[in-house]
């Protein structure tokens, strides 16, 4: 049985709730920082601060290929919870059965609304007045598993996609920590 307290964490890119998860994380380990993109600047955040690093372009190798590695790595260093911060690659089916229950992701929208990519357009589309993001469990069907936990944030007349995904981002990374760490010891 692994400890859900040791924590992976997958990116493609800044990093930005990597590092929330890394510096609120009191009450769970984080065993390893881990990336799809070998140049991700949340990789190299990671690596100067000692923290445990893994990163395999994906070009070149196949999906199952990828992930039985990935998957390898995590092992290696015993990971229980695997937490998506901003991982953009969809996992296969397998990687997802091996790891069921047990592979977090943080979503940009109030789901079951705005499933994908975009959403802070969409919400603004949509003429929505509350946007706000989503802690959930990864399934095979892309951002559809359990919600874990959700913070509001209004949406101000006058805003763009961008001025959206800043006051968004910032409740992530106060959003995202918290149901980490409930989830660690449910
Ligand atoms: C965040 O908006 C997150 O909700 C989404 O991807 C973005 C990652 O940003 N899944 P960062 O790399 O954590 O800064």
């Amino acid at each position: 049985m692994r400890d859900p307290k040791r924590v992976a964490i997958l990116i493609s890119g800044r990093g930005s709730n990597m590092r929330a998860l890394v510096e609120q994380a009191d009450d769970y380990d984080v065993v390893l920082i881990a990336s799809n993109k070998p140049d991700a600047d949340g990789l190299r955040w990671a690596a100067d601060r000692g923290l445990n690093t893994w990163a395999l372009e994906s070009k070149g190798v196949s999906k199952e290929e990828y992930d039985r590695r990935l998957s390898d790595a995590l092992e290696e260093h015993d990971a229980g919870t695997i937490a998506l911060a901003g991982f953009m690659r969809i996992l296969s089916p397998s990687f997802v059965e091996k790891w069921r229950g047990r592979i977090l992701n943080i979503h940009p929208s109030l789901l079951p609304k705005y499933r994908g990519l975009e959403t802070h357009q969409r919400a603004i589309a949509a003429g929505d007045t509350i946007s706000g993001c989503s802690v959930h469990i990864v399934t095979e069907e892309l951002d559809a598993g359990e919600v874990l936990g959700q913070a509001e944030v209004p949406i101000e007349a006058g805003d763009t996609p961008d001025s959206l995904e800043r006051r968004v981002l910032a409740a992530e990374h106060q959003l995202y920590p918290k149901i980490l760490s409930e989830f660690v010891v449910r």
